[in-house]
């Protein structure tokens, strides 16, 4: 979809459908709407008084061929209640307008921005909301099939009447076209299914990125990965026809500041490997690189908003497959740092890839590092599938991760890091275990990981609950819903 931004009155756009608002339980309305209104003869507010619209959160009314207009249809947004209006509100509402827009066949469609007038947002703020809510919410995976099975809206006009507010408009448009974009980019490699997603074409897919954005991107091969002890990593290469790639990119905007790293889980199918998994879901196993995805989509975002920040992106790529050449629980592999690890679970594997290139970052040089990974289902257990667990060494990283989340409209939930927890995981013939039996599994699962990162200030963010939907939310459609990748890149790059 196109995005434009005019200096104009929402009345005088050409467009198929314009777009207004309402808060609930309004029933004069005011601003855009109440011209909109003024100009139809009080159609709006017959509307409302005949009790045919409410002003619920995401509800949609359309009037046809509206009188006193040139536009084919009027729709009209419910923003929920005044007192609860958020950001992340302005992205549902925009999500639920849009697809009414394509519902009823308007191709050029042109919206106020929801929340810079009477709901009192910053106007940037609230331009950037706009944007991401109309690209994440009419966001879809099409890439197999023959025919598109829905009507598509192919532009956003945003239209703002003020003069003094176009320019922050113009900005907060651009910036959210570049999260939501970067967050579609990551959702496509995330539903994309692991016979045309190898560890070999992520890499190819993050080489291409890294081209067109203005990143390097190295892969390391096999026999690198061999000399440089990620035992770890290789062992759950091993079960593999396909062979392991650790993607490593860069940022070229040097700040001589401290070496930020993103490490993210790239298994690009996980069937367990020896430890099986049951059959049941087993095909949302094509979704185990969602945190890979995450990263390159953060680092894609990161290029093109270009802060003074020197950061890396680390992705483990890897398939996890049972085979005669696989690891067997009970093996032993040494990681990159000499730390040895038992095998208890061969489906345990995220943790052991994840070992060997936080390991790497920190050997890079890296101060900060945080992992994104589709860790544990244990963390789906705690949180469900609304909540990312997150567990860090660090309370300064665990606040400005925080505060990313928050601007992001993402939901990050910490978990105690208590040493006491690594009890679980001792192991009689080796430093650890990969496991830590059932209780706080997340954690442990996590704690394990944090073994590898040396000094280097670290959080974890498991995203086994949150990266992949069953059904639509809001403006995230069914399947990868591309999480993390605006935190991460809010919380790089800031405002
Ligand atoms: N990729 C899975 C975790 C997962 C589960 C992601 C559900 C998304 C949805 C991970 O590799 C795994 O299998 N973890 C095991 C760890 C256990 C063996 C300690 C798990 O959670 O069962
Ligand atoms: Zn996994
Ligand atoms: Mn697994």
């Amino acid at each position: 979809m196109q995005l434009t931004t005019v200096h104009q009155s929402i009345t005088d756009v050409a467009a198929d459908a314009i777009v207004v608002n309402l808060f609930e339980g309004v029933t004069h309305p005011g601003g855009a709407t109440g011209a909109v209104d003024r100009v139809t003869g009080g159609l709006i507010r017959k509307l409302i008084e005949s009790g045919g619209f409410k002003g619920k959160k995401g509800e949609c009314a359309t009037l046809h061929f509206p009188p006193g207009l040139s536009q084919r249809s009027v729709i009209i947004v419910g923003l929920g209640p005044a007192n609860d209006f958020s950001l992340d509100r302005v992205r549902e509402v925009t999500a639920a307008s849009l697809k009414e827009a394509a519902r009823i066949g308007a191709r050029r469609v042109a919206t106020i921005v929801h929340g810079a007038g009477i709901g009192g947002l910053e106007t940037g703020a609230a331009a950037q909301a706009v944007a991401e809510g109309a690209l994440l919410g009419t966001y879809r995976y099409t890439r197999f099939k023959q025919e598109p099975d829905e009507k598509r809206v192919e532009e956003l006009i945003i239209a703002e009447m003020a003069a003094e507010k176009i320019e922050a408009v113009r900005q907060g448009v651009a910036k959210g076209r570049i999260l939501a974009e970067s967050t579609n980019f990551a959702r496509d490699l995330v539903n994309t299914p692991s016979n045309h997603l190898t560890p070999a074409m992520l890499a190819e897919a993050a080489a291409e990125m890294a081209r067109e954005v203005g990143l390097s991107c190295t892969v390391i091969e096999r026999e690198e990965m061999e000399r440089l002890g990620m035992g770890a990593l290789l062992g759950v290469a091993k079960g593999s026809a396909e062979p392991p790639k650790l993607i490593v990119l860069r940022n070229e905007k040097r700040s001589g500041g401290p070496l930020t790293a993103l490490v993210g889980k790239g298994v690009t199918f996980d069937t367990g490997g020896i430890s099986l998994k049951p059959a049941q879901g087993m095909e949302e196993m094509k979704s185990d690189m969602a945190g890979a995805a995450a990263v390159l989509g953060a680092l894609r975002a990161i290029a093109q908003l270009k802060p003074e920040a020197d950061v890396m992106g680390v992705i483990p790529a890897v398939e996890n497959m049972p085979s005669g050449t696989a690891l067997k629980p009970g093996d032993i592999v040494r990681a990159m740092t000499g730390k040895t690890i038992e095998v208890d679970n061969t489906d345990a594997e995220g943790r052991l890839i994840l070992a060997d290139a936080v390991a790497y970052a920190a050997s890079q040089g890296a101060e900060r590092i945080v992992d994104v990974a589709t860790l544990t289902g244990a963390c789906v257990v705690a949180l469900g599938r609304v909540y990312t667990g997150l567990v860090a060494n660090d309370d300064q990283l665990v606040a400005e991760l925080l505060e990313a989340a928050q601007e992001a409209g993402e939901k990050l939930w910490r978990l105690p890091a208590d040493p006491d927890y690594k009890e679980q995981y001792k192991s009689d013939v080796a430093d650890m275990k990969n496991t830590g039996g059932r209780e706080a599994g997340a954690i442990t699962g996590a704690l394990i990981i944090g073994e590898f990162v040396g000094t280097a200030k670290w959080a974890h963010l498991d995203i086994a609950g949150t990266s992949f939907s069953r059904s639509e939310k809001g403006y995230h459609p069914k399947g990868a819903t591309g999480v993390a990748v605006r935190t991460l890149a809010q919380w790089v790059a800031g405002n």
